[in-house]
């Protein structure tokens, strides 16, 4: 059994997960209608990585004995200016999950919930991962990405983006 406060800050996670997924696939589908089908792939992946991150802390807070408490999930909502300007809000909203992720791991310490601590030490390197590629691609698009046949290239890139379930 888990604590109450931890209950509900792992659903409040659930929330934030399902929210990306919204996010990646509207951003997904922005790619899609201005032509660039491998960054709508490479967000549609992430979109169903989203997902899982959320159904394994679904599946957490039941296997614990706990309740699942799934709220309403926000309209997803981003500026549609240029690629890099998508990535760049990309980034800063991998980092607010982030802290949201230290958090609940600074909550469970608080709690004295090793099991749990342990359990959130996987969406720590998550987003450790995440981080670092979504910078690498505004990287590539900031020193390249002006120029039509390299942004051209960046998308054939995204394209071979697979989806793996996740290990844990
Ligand atoms: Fe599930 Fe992109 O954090």
């Amino acid at each position: 059994m888990i604590s109450d406060k931890i209950r509900d800050i792992l659903n409040e996670q659930i929330n934030k997960e399902f929210y990306s997924a919204y996010l990646y696939l509207s951003m997904s589908a922005y790619f899609s209608e201005i032509g660039l089908y491998g960054f709508s792939h490479w967000a549609k992946v992430q979109s169903k990585e989203e997902i899982d991150h959320g159904m394994i802390l679904f599946e957490y807070i039941l296997g614990r004995n706990s309740q699942v408490n799934l709220g309403q999930i926000s309209m997803p909502k981003f500026d549609m200016n240029s690629p890099v300007e998508v990535f760049e809000q990309i980034y800063n909203h991998e980092r607010s999950i982030t802290s949201s992720i230290d958090c609940v791991a600074s909550m469970t310490e608080g709690e004295c919930d090793l099991a749990t601590r342990n359990f959130i030490d996987w969406y720590l390197k998550e987003q450790i991962e995440e981080e670092a590629s979504v910078s690498r691609i505004i990287a590539k698009l900031k020193t390249f990405g002006a120029e039509k046949s390299a942004l051209f290239l960046i998308d054939r890139e995204l394209s071979s983006r697979e989806y793996n379930l996740p290990e844990l």
